[in-house]
C-alpha cells in the first residue's frame, strides 16, 4: 500500500511536471523585430486581408465604423462563447503594447504577462505571418480611434477555463508547414500566404477534429457552422467548380456566379477583401485552383 502511494505521488508530480513542461508559452525571439519599422500604409492591406475588424469591431458596425476595435463580438463554439476583446489604442485595449508583444500574439497566442490566448483568435493562422507585415499592421493599429469599451469575459464551462491547457492543445494543433507545399510562381507564393497565413480562410471553411484543431487531410472541403446553425461551403477545386474570375468577382462583390449574393460570415469576409488590390484578389483566386483535385 505505502508502495502504491508512493508510486501514485511520484507519477503525479511526473505528470505535473510533464503538464507544466508542455504547455509552457512560447515567445517570438527578442530580436525578431530587429531593425523592422512599420509602416501604416501598407499595414492597412494587411488589417483587411487579416480580417481583424470581422471580430474586433463592434457587432454590427458598418464602413467607418469597423474601423473602432471596441471588441464585442460573440463566436459561438462547441467550447462555449467568446467574446472579442477591444484592440484599439487605448487603455482598455492595445495601449502600451509593443511590436514584440503583437508578435507574441499573432505567432505564438501568447500574451504580454506570458498567458496562452484562446485558439478562437485565429493565431493557428497567423503564426505564419512576417515579421514585416505585424510591423506595419501594428503602425496601422495606432493610427485608429480608441475606445474606452471595456472587454467581456468569455461564456465557457470546466476545463476550458483553463488557460494554462491551451498549451497541449497548441502542441497538437500549430503546425509550422504550408498545407499547398508546392506554390512556385509568385502569384501562388502570395496566394498561399493570404489564404493560409493572413486570411485565414481555413479556420471557417475546413473541418475540426475532436481537438478543436483543424484536420488539414480535409483542406477547404467545408464544414458544419461552429455556431451549429447550417454548414459552411467547401471551395477546394473538388467541392466548387467556378473559374477563378468567378472567385475574384465574389471577392468584390459578395454576388456567385448565379447572382446570389454571399450571405453569413462571409458577407463581413467581403467587406474586407474588397479593400485589398485586385491583384492580391486574382492570388487568392489561383491558390484556390492550385489545390489538388482529389480533395
Ligand atoms: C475570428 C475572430 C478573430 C479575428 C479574425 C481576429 N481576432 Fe483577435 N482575438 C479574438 C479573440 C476571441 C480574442 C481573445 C482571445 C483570448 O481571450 O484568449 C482575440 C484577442 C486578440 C488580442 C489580444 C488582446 C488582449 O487584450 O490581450 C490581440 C492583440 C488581437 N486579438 C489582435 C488581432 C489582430 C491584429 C487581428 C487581425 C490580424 C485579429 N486579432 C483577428 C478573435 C479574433
Ligand atoms: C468566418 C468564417 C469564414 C471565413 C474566415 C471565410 N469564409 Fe468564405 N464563406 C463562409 C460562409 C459562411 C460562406 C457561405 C456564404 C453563404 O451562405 O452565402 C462562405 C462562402 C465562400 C465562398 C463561396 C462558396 C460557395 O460555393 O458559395 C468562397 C469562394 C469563399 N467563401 C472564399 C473564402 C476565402 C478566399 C476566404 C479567406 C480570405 C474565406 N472564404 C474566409 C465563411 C467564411
Amino acid at each position: 500500500m505505502v508502495t502504491f502511494l508512493r508510486y501514485l505521488i511520484i507519477l503525479t508530480l511526473f505528470g505535473g511536471v510533464l503538464f507544466w513542461f508542455l504547455t509552457r508559452p512560447q515567445h517570438a525571439d527578442a530580436d525578431l523585430f530587429a531593425g523592422v519599422s512599420g509602416d501604416a500604409g501598407r499595414g492597412e492591406t494587411i488589417f483587411w486581408a487579416g480580417g481583424c475588424a470581422s471580430c474586433h469591431a463592434a457587432p454590427k458596425a458598418k464602413d467607418e465604423a469597423r474601423l473602432v476595435l471596441a471588441g464585442g463580438y460573440r463566436m459561438i463554439s462547441p467550447f462555449g462563447t467568446f467574446i472579442a476583446p477591444n484592440i484599439s489604442p487605448s487603455e482598455q485595449g492595445l495601449a502600451g503594447w509593443t511590436v514584440q508583444d503583437l508578435g507574441n500574439a499573432l505567432l505564438y497566442g501568447t500574451s504580454p504577462d506570458g498567458t496562452h490566448y484562446y485558439p478562437a483568435f485565429p493565431y493557428g493562422s497567423y503564426q505564419h505571418m512576417t515579421p514585416q507585415d505585424i510591423a506595419d499592421l501594428k503602425a496601422f493599429l495606432d493610427t485608429l480611434p480608441p475606445s474606452d469599451m471595456a472587454d467581456k469575459p468569455h461564456e465557457l464551462g470546466f476545463p476550458f477555463t483553463i488557460r494554462r491547457g491551451i498549451g497541449l492543445w497548441k502542441h497538437l494543433n500549430m503546425s509550422s508547414g504550408w498545407v499547398l507545399k508546392e506554390a512556385g510562381i509568385p502569384a501562388l507564393e502570395r496566394g498561399r500566404y493570404l489564404v493560409e497565413a493572413v486570411g485565414h480562410c481555413g479556420e471557417c471553411h475546413t473541418p475540426r477534429d475532436w481537438t478543436g484543431g483543424l484536420d488539414r487531410s480535409q483542406w477547404m472541403q467545408g464544414a458544419p457552422n461552429p455556431s451549429g446553425k447550417g454548414r459552411i461551403p467547401g471551395i477546394s477545386p473538388a467541392k466548387m467548380d467556378w473559374s477563378a474570375t468567378d472567385i475574384v468577382y465574389y471577392l468584390e462583390t459578395g454576388l456567385t456566379p448565379d447572382y446570389d449574393s454571399a450571405g453569413g460570415q462571409m458577407v463581413s469576409v467581403i467587406a474586407n477583401m474588397g479593400h485589398l488590390s485586385k491583384d492580391d484578389r486574382s492570388a487568392i483566386a489561383a491558390y484556390l485552383k492550385a489545390l489538388p483535385e482529389n480533395r
